[in-house]
C-alpha cells in the first residue's frame, strides 16, 4: 500500500501548505476544548512536526506529551520546535505496526494521519489506543474522512483548490459512520462526531 510520508519532499510540501487547510483552526479548537486543563499526560499519533502537541501541551500547562511519527523530516522539525522542552519525548514509529510500550494517557490525539493505515490497521490502532487511555480519557481525531460521493469529494476537492493530480497517493478516505461505530464497538464512550466540515472531521470518544 502506498504511503509517500517517508520521502522528504512529500513531508516539506504539506509542512509548507498545512496552515492553509480550511477551517483547520476551528476543528482544532473544538478538540481542545474537550481535554480537561488539568490533563497530565497525552499522545499525538502521527505528530508531524509537533503543531497539534504543542496547541494541547499549550492548553494543559502541567502536561508532558509523547509525539510519534515515522517521518524523519517531520521528526526534526518536531525536535526542532521542542528543543530545550523537557516536557516532550518523540518516538519515531511506523503506525502500520502496533504501537510500542508507551505508557498510559489522559488524552491521545491526532490530526490527519491515521487516514494514511489502512482500514484494518485503523480499526486495530482505535482498540490499541482504548487500551493506552486512562479512565476518563480522551481520544480525539482530527482526520480527513471520505465524502459519500464522487460529487461531495470533488466538491471538496474544488474548495480546497486541489486537482485529481494534487491528490495524497496515501489517503485510505473511510467515512464518519464507520469510523464512530468501530469506536463504539471497541467500548469509547459518548462517541460522535463533534466537528465537521467537508471532508475533515473530529471524531471523538472517551474512555469512562
Ligand atoms: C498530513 S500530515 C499531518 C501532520 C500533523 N499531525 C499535522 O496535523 O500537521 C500526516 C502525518 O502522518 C504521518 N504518518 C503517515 N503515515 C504514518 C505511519 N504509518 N506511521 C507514522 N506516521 C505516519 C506523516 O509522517 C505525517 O507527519
Amino acid at each position: 500500500m502506498t504511503n509517500e510520508w517517508t520521502k522528504p519532499e512529500h513531508a516539506e510540501a504539506y509542512l509548507a501548505r498545512m496552515m492553509d487547510i480550511p477551517h483547520r483552526l476551528e476543528g482544532e479548537a473544538t478538540l481542545l476544548s474537550e481535554i480537561p486543563e488539568q490533563s497530565r499526560r497525552g499522545l499525538d499519533l502521527g505528530c508531524g512536526d509537533g503543531h497539534l502537541l504543542s496547541l494541547v501541551l499549550s492548553h494543559c500547562p502541567n502536561a508532558t506529551g509523547v509525539g510519534l511519527d515515522f517521518s524523519a523530516t517531520m521528526l526534526q522539525r518536531a525536535q526542532d520546535r521542542f528543543t530545550g522542552d523537557e516536557r516532550v519525548t518523540l518516538v519515531e514509529h511506523n503506525m502500520d505496526d502496533p504501537l510500542p510500550p508507551l505508557g498510559s494517557f489522559d488524552w491521545i490525539v491526532s490530526s490527519f494521519a491515521i487516514h494514511h493505515c489502512t482500514h484494518q490497521r485503523k480499526r486495530q490502532l482505535y482498540a490499541e489506543v482504548f487500551s493506552l487511555l486512562e479512565p476518563g480519557g480522551a481520544f480525539c481525531n482530527l482526520e480527513h474522512v471520505s465524502s459519500p460521493n464522487q460529487r461531495i469529494h470533488d466538491r471538496f476537492c474544488q474548495a480546497m483548490s486541489m486537482t485529481a493530480e494534487d491528490e495524497d497517493p496515501s489517503n485510505k478516505l473511510l467515512d464518519v459512520e464507520t469510523q464512530l461505530e468501530w469506536l463504539r464497538e471497541i467500548g469509547f464512550e459518548d462517541v460522535d462526531c463533534y466537528w465537521k466540515w467537508r471532508e475533515l472531521a473530529l471524531l471523538i470518544g472517551f474512555k469512562l
